[in-house]
C-alpha cells in the first residue's frame, strides 16, 4: 500500500498483516505519513535507518508469543511511542496485556474511531518530541576508558596522561572498585608501551606458596608437580607492563625477591640457572592502607618507595557527584537487553537514592546494582525501590571521622558552657587532661570563653599535651 508522504516530521510506521486502506486515507487526510510493513525485521531496519517515532502495531486475533516476541524485538527503542490495535477480548489475554504495558504507549479496540486513534498517534508523537528536546546522550567511555566528567576525575586523566609519559613505577590507591585497574590500563595505552603486553595479577588471589613461582615462572621440575617450563607473569610482560594488583597482600618473602627484580631488572625461574633481563613497566595498586602497612612492618618500606615513585589516588565514587548519574546510565545501556520489556531509564526517585547512597563497594557495586534492577524492575523506568538500596533519610554522606570529629566538638563545647569555660573543670568532666582540652579546642577552633571574652593562657604543662589525644568518643565513660 502507498500512501502520499504529507508531513515527514509526522511519520507513523504502520506494522500489520491486512493493512486498513480506508485508515490508511483517514490518517493521510489528518497529516500523517503512514508507511507500511509486515515484516517485524523490515521495520526494525526502518526504525533506525529512519529515526521514526511512531508506530502503530495490529495485533492478530491468534496472536502467539513468538509473535510478541518478534514485534518487541523491533518495538524496544524505547525513542519510538506504539499505539496497539487490538480485537475485543484480546487485552484479557495475559500475554498481549504484559506486552502492551511493556511496549505500548497507548491502544485501541476494535471497532476503533479513527479520530481517537489519530489522538492517539498525536499524543504520542507530542511525546516523543517531549523526550527530544530532554534527551541525554548515553554514556560512553571517554578517551581514558572510564565514565566521569567531575573534577576529581578530570584531575586523575590529566594525571593519568602525565604518568603515561614516563617509565617511572606507579602507585594506585583507592577503595575496592573505583577503577584502579582501569587506570592502570589507561596509563599503560598512554605510554610508549602501549601495544605491547598489559600483564595483571592479583597478588591476593594467588595462594602465598604458588605466588613466587606464578611471578617469576618455573623450569621443568623446579619442584613437585613441575612437570613443564612455566614462564612466570613478569617474564611475559617483557617490553610491556607488569600491573600488579592487591600488592598489598603480597607475602613477605615475595616483596624481597620483587624488590631485588626491580633493583636489578633481571629475574630468575624458579630452578633456573641464571637471571634472565626482563624489560617491564611496573603499575600497582592496592585498596589497603599501604603506608599503614609499612608502619607496621607488613610491608618492607625500600619496596614501597621503589613502587610509590608516582602516586594516583581514585576517588571514592559518593565524592564524584552527577557523574553518579552518568556511571547508572552506562550501566543501563550496557544490561537494558537484559531486561524482559524495554526501559526508557531512570526515575529521577531512583537518581536521588543513588546519590544519597554512600557506595562502599563504588563502581562495581554501583553497576552491579543497575544490572540486578534491570532484571527486577517492572515497570518503564528504573525506582528507587527496583534498587533495593538502604534507607539513609536523605543523609549527606558522611565519613565515620566527619562524625567523630564533630561529636568531639560538641562534647567540648557542651562541657564548655556547662562549668563557665573553667578549662580544669571542663577537662576533668571529659577524662582528660587540661592540655589535651586546651590543644583539640585549638585544634577545633573552639574559644575559651563565650565569644568576645579574653583570651587565657595556654597549656598547664601536662605530659599529656605531648601526646597525641585519645578521641573523646573512646575516652568518654560509656
Ligand atoms: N569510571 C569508570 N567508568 C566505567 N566503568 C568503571 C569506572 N570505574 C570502574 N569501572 C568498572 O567497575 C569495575 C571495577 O573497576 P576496577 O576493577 O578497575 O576497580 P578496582 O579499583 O581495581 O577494584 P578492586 O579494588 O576491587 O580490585 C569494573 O567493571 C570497571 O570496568
Ligand atoms: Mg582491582
Amino acid at each position: 500500500m502507498a500512501f502520499a508522504p504529507a508531513d515527514t516530521e509526522r511519520t507513523v510506521l504502520y506494522v500489520s498483516n491486512s493493512p486498513d486502506q480506508k485508515l490508511a486515507d483517514f490518517l493521510a487526510a489528518s497529516g500523517w505519513h503512514a508507511v507500511h510493513t509486515k515484516s517485524t525485521a523490515t521495520a526494525e531496519r526502518m526504525i533506525e535507518r529512519d529515526n521514526i517515532k511512531v508506530g502503530l502495531v495490529e495485533l492478530p486475533n491468534d496472536c502467539t508469543s513468538q509473535h510478541l516476541s518478534a514485534l518487541a524485538s523491533c518495538m524496544r527503542r524505547a525513542e519510538t511511542n506504539w499505539v496497539a490495535q487490538i480485537a475485543p477480548g484480546q487485552a484479557d489475554n495475559e500475554l498481549v496485556s504484559r506486552f502492551i504495558l511493556d511496549y505500548c504507549f497507548d491502544f485501541v479496540t476494535r471497532p476503533w474511531l479513527n479520530e481517537r486513534l489519530v489522538f492517539a498517534l498525536g499524543h504520542a508523537h507530542g511525546l516523543s518530541a517531549l523526550r527530544q528536546v530532554h534527551v541525554t546522550p548515553e554514556p560512553s567511555l571517554g578517551r581514558h576508558g572510564m565514565v566521569g566528567q567531575c573534577e576529581a576525575m578530570q584531575q586523575l586523566y590529566r594525571r593519568i596522561d602525565k604518568c603515561g609519559a614516563t617509565e617511572a613505577p606507579v602507585f594506585v590507591a583507592g577503595e575496592s572498585g573505583t577503577g584502579k585497574e582501569l587506570t592502570a590500563r589507561a596509563i599503560h595505552e598512554r605510554s610508549p608501551r602501549t601495544g605491547r603486553a598489559f600483564v595483571a595479577i592479583n597478588c591476593a588471589a594467588i595462594p602465598p606458596s604458588l605466588l613466587q613461582a606464578e611471578l617469576f615462572g618455573h623450569e621443568r621440575g623446579a619442584f613437585t608437580g613441575a612437570l613443564q617450563r612455566k614462564i612466570g607473569r613478569i617474564e611475559s610482560a617483557h617490553e610491556g607492563t607488569l600491573f600488579l594488583d592487591e600488592i598489598g597482600d603480597m607475602p613477605h618473602e615475595c616483596q624481597a625477591v620483587l624488590l631485588r627484580f626491580l633493583q636489578e631488572g633481571t629475574i630468575e625461574r624458579l630452578g633456573g640457572n641464571g637471571p634472565i633481563h626482563v624489560d617491564v613497566r611496573v603499575i600497582s595498586a592496592t585498596h589497603v592502607d599501604l603506608d599503614k602497612a609499612v608502619e607496621d612492618g607488613r610491608f618492607r618500606a625500600d619496596l614501597y618507595h621503589r613502587l610509590c615513585v608516582l602516586r594516583l589516588i581514585e576517588p571514592p565514587l559518593r565524592e564524584r557527584g552527577g557523574d553518579i548519574k552518568l556511571l547508572a546510565n552506562y550501566a543501563l545501556s550496557m544490561y537494558k537487553q537484559d531486561g524482559a520489556r524495554k526501559l526508557r531509564g531512570l526515575s529521577s526517585d531512583a537518581i536521588v537514592a543513588m546519590s544519597n547512597y554512600a557506595w562502599p563497594g563504588n563502581v562495581r557495586e554501583l553497576i552491579n546494582c543497575v544490572r540486578r534492577a534491570v532484571v527486577m524492575s517492572e515497570g518503564r523506568f528504573i525506582t528507587a525501590s527496583d534498587l533495593g538500596l538502604p534507607e539513609t533519610d536523605n543523609w549527606p554522606a558522611v565519613t565515620l571521622a566527619e562524625i567523630r570529629s564533630k561529636a568531639e566538638k560538641d562534647a567540648i563545647e557542651h562541657a564548655l558552657q556547662r562549668h563557665g569555660y573553667k578549662l580544669s573543670e571542663a577537662a576533668a568532666e571529659l577524662g582528660i587532661s587540661r592540655a589535651t582540652l586546651y590543644r583539640l579546642m585549638h585544634a577545633d577552633r573552639l574559644h575559651q570563653e563565650p565569644s568576645g571574652g579574653r583570651t587565657s593562657s595556654g597549656a598547664d604543662g601536662d605530659d599529656e599535651a605531648e601526646r597525641r589525644a585519645p578521641s573523646l568518643m573512646s575516652a568518654a565513660p560509656a
